[in-house]
């Protein structure tokens, strides 16, 4: 791994970068227990094992003064009706932020903390959000058509915790009711 500067392009459309080392995707079957409409979820797994997002990461060492950054792509769809989103996580260094820019787009970024506040903030093209330490997050797409994507940055110590969120979820959930999205409670939060 260089430790020379290095520049790579993030062409818009399509958003894939031009350098990146690693690519993750995350499809339906990975995400056994997110959805609220269980149902739902199983008659579209049955159906397709579908990619809900991708994620283009840019490598560098995972230690604190290292930048990790790259590119998360939310394909749009739903599951019953609440839309298409990343698993979301605490950082396992809960004391370390992130930010994110909207690159293209319509969807939300779902915030909490572990002491119970909640935010949840809209994303559109070029909306840079600062997520805060302690703050979990989760992007959620409400587009019908349109990938949401984001270009995000964090300190290469931060690490991920999903089992929090696997567990009980967000408080908040993003349904489309009557066309439009919603922000709901999420009767199957836990604390
Ligand atoms: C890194 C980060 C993003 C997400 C990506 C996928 O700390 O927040 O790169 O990892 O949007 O979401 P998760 O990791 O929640 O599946
Ligand atoms: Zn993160």
């Amino acid at each position: 791994m260089s430790d020379r500067p290095f520049t790579f392009d993030i062409p818009l459309p399509g958003v894939i970068p031009t350098r990146y080392d690693h690519h993750i995707t995350r499809r339906l079957s990975e995400m056994v227990g997110y959805y609220a409409d269980e149902q739902a979820f199983a008659a579209a797994l049955a159906e397709k094992d579908e990619t809900l997002y991708e994620v283009y990461e840019i490598r560098r060492p995972e230690r604190a003064g290292e930048l990790l950054h790259g590119v998360s792509i939310v394909h749009p769809g739903k599951i019953g009706n609440e839309y298409f989103m990343t698993k979301g996580h605490f950082h396992a260094v809960l004391e370390t932020a992130e930010v994110y820019y909207c690159l293209q787009g319509e969807g939300y970024m779902v915030m909490e903390t572990p002491e119970g506040e909640c935010v949840v903030q809209p994303l559109r093209p070029n909306t840079v959000l600062y997520v805060p330490p302690r703050w979990a997050h989760r992007s959620v797409n409400c587009s019908d058509e349109s990938d949401l994507a984001t270009f995000f940055v964090y300190p290469g110590n931060a690490g991920h915790n999903y089992g929090s969120v696997a567990e009980r979820g967000f408080r908040k959930r993003v349904v489309e009711r009557d066309g439009r999205p919603q922000i709901i409670d999420n009767p199957r939060w836990r604390s």
